[in-house]
């Protein structure tokens, strides 16, 4: 058995963020991952993080909280967006002094550049590898403090003894070998989900592991139906091109090389937020101004030299897949699935309703982003409630003495997966897969209607029982993807009928969730969170209207861009 006062599930930017201040608290803290931290899907973040820093114009934290609270639609609670920007700051700093290597003004200052739906230019970056840069300064971090990291090895449940969590069961994908995680705290920042639509930002390994850990064991998921498009992924492979483009001043053009989006955003133009960028470019595209079913992403303006200072990596992204050079071309983009803004219900300080298990990160719902995110506060919801989580953890462990080992959770996922790989004749997991993604894809899009997302509950639950059945083709014990990939999938289908029926549940449009049958926000019946209770494999959630939404000193008003 493996024995740490607090395991950190996940290596990416909120991991590392938390296993750093757990150390730094002087706990035993290692991380558990299914990749090489350097790895992880923060590594693709692109345009930056916010934080009032003030440096350019008079920003404030409360102008970034305020931003935060419109560009969410009102649902984000107040309390939690008031403590993540003024935080902010502080975060940046911190980052800053263990070597991150920030972009800078001419005086030497941070430069910040503007984002969709912020009052002032707020992201810090570096050129467009912001993500990358950091999680490799918080890595150095890693090793000055020797945190032990389990790398290769897939979480596949949470262990809960007497009400509260100890640790995790873990399949060490190098031998085959289940292993039981015993730990006083553990903390999910597992990322997002993004790997249960067709196309998508998100790397291959964004498969929701956390959420269906924690929602299998009893913690709810929240405000899932709330999923981010981002209005300039790759038409070709669905890979991000940065909003720091459009904050360095590139133009959306349709076919006709109309600049069109002070047509849906008068006042921002391609610098609203991205619910709003999304849902013209869709409508663009659906009443035929499209071509090919896509917009263009204009950056010859710019001029070459700043699209190499400060946009490299986005031209070569899109130079690889497209052949066309955004120094003279516009590139064809158009919406793709980006960001889940629920998750693991958390409070602010990614404490969950099991005492000693927390999250943070793109797995947690805290809830920061609401309705809609806005671009810059991804990385930066990272590094601030990994911060917090891990403070929270390392005071509570203090008052926890030895913890019981979970033996039955560990004979029942044993159990369970020598069962997986005795199955013979259902479907492999690709083409379990393949229908997931056709059915989010088509069902739970941009624009949704009762009757779309009635039919994607249905095709869900057919997924669902096609799921029951998946076997492997490999049986081997050494690095056996076959069966990682199943168990991903599982996860997938597990959380992807929370959107279904959230969707389908909330009969208002909010921020990201447009409703065609009802196009308004409806703050008298849904100024609420939505908390989805899991119910077993083959049955649906339980849906809960129960918790309310945080205000502090932010009314809810009319949202234009
Ligand atoms: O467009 C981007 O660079 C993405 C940023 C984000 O999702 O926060």
């Amino acid at each position: 058995m493996i024995k740490h006062d607090i395991v950190v599930v996940g290596g990416g930017l909120a991991g590392m963020r938390a296993a750093v201040e757990a150390a730094e608290r002087g706990a035993d803290v290692a991380i558990v991952s299914k990749m090489h931290p350097v790895r992880s899907h923060s590594g693709a973040a692109q345009g930056g993080i916010n934080a009032a820093l003030g440096n350019e114009e008079a920003d404030t934290p409360e102008a970034h909280a305020f931003d935060c609270v419109k560009g969410a639609d009102y649902l984000g609670d107040q309390d939690a967006i008031e403590a993540m920007a003024e935080d902010a700051p502080r975060q940046i700093i911190w980052l800053e002094h263990r070597g991150c290597i920030f972009s800078r003004m001419p005086d030497g200052r941070i430069a910040q550049r503007p984002f969709g739906g912020a009052s002032f230019p707020r992201t810090c970056f570096s050129a467009d590898v912001t993500g990358l840069v950091i999680l490799h300064t918080l890595w150095e971090q890693l090793e000055r403090f020797n945190v032990k990291v389990y790398e290769e090895y897939f979480a596949t449940a949470l262990c809960v003894e007497d009400g509260v969590g100890t640790g995790i069961t873990a399949y060490n994908m190098r031998n085959g070998e289940l292993e039981l995680v015993n730990a006083k705290a553990t903390i999910f920042a597992t990322g997002g989900a993004g790997r249960a639509y067709a196309k998508t930002t998100n790397g291959y390994a964004s498969t929701g592991d956390g959420m269906a850990i924690c929602y299998r064991a009893g913690v709810p998921l929240m405000d899932m139906e709330f999923v981010q498009f981002h209005p300039t992924s790759l038409k070709e492979n669905g890979v991000l091109l940065s909003e720091a483009a459009r904050g360095e001043g590139a133009y959306l053009l349709n076919k006709d090389g109309e600049r069109f989006m002070f047509k849906y955003a008068p006042n921002k133009g391609e610098l609203a937020s991205r619910d709003v960028v999304s849902r013209a470019e869709w409508t663009e595209i659906m009443e035929g101004r499209g071509e090919n079913g896509c917009v263009f992403l204009d950056l010859r303006h710019l001029g070459r030299e700043k699209i190499l200072e400060r946009l490299p990596q986005i031209r070569e992204l899109a130079l690889d897949a497209t052949g066309k050079d955004a120094i003279d071309t516009p590139i064809p983009i158009l919406p793709g699935m980006h960001y889940w803004m629920g998750g693991i219900a958390t409070d602010k300080d990614g404490a969950t309703s099991i005492p000693g298990v927390y999250a943070a990160g793109e797995c947690a719902c805290v809830s920061v982003h609401g309705a809609n995110r806005l671009g810059g506060n991804s990385l930066l919801e990272t590094i601030v409630f990994g911060h917090r989580s891990a403070t929270h953890a390392a005071n509570y462990i203090k008052s926890v003495g030895e913890v019981r080992s979970s033996e039955k959770t560990f004979k029942n996922e044993q159990d369970r997966i020598n069962g997986i790989l005795a199955r013979t004749g259902g479907e492999r997991h690709p083409q379990v897969r393949k229908a997931l993604n056709t059915a989010m894809s088509d069902h739970a899009f941009i624009f949704r209607d009762d009757k779309t997302l009635g039919e994607g509950e249905v095709a869900l639950r057919q997924v669902r029982e096609m799921a029951q059945k998946m076997t492997t083709m490999d049986k081997s014990k050494t690095f056996n993807t076959d069966l990682v990939g199943l168990l991903e999938t599982e996860f997938l289908v597990d959380i992807s009928m929370t959107t279904m029926m959230g969707a389908r549940n909330r009969t208002e449009s909010r921020g990201a969730q447009a409703r065609t049958d009802f196009p308004d926000r409806d703050d008298a019946n849904w100024m609420k969170h939505t908390l989805m209770h899991f119910k077993g494999q083959t049955t649906d959630p339980e849906p809960d209207y129960s918790r309310g939404v945080t205000f502090t000193k932010f009314k809810p008003e009319v949202r234009t861009y």
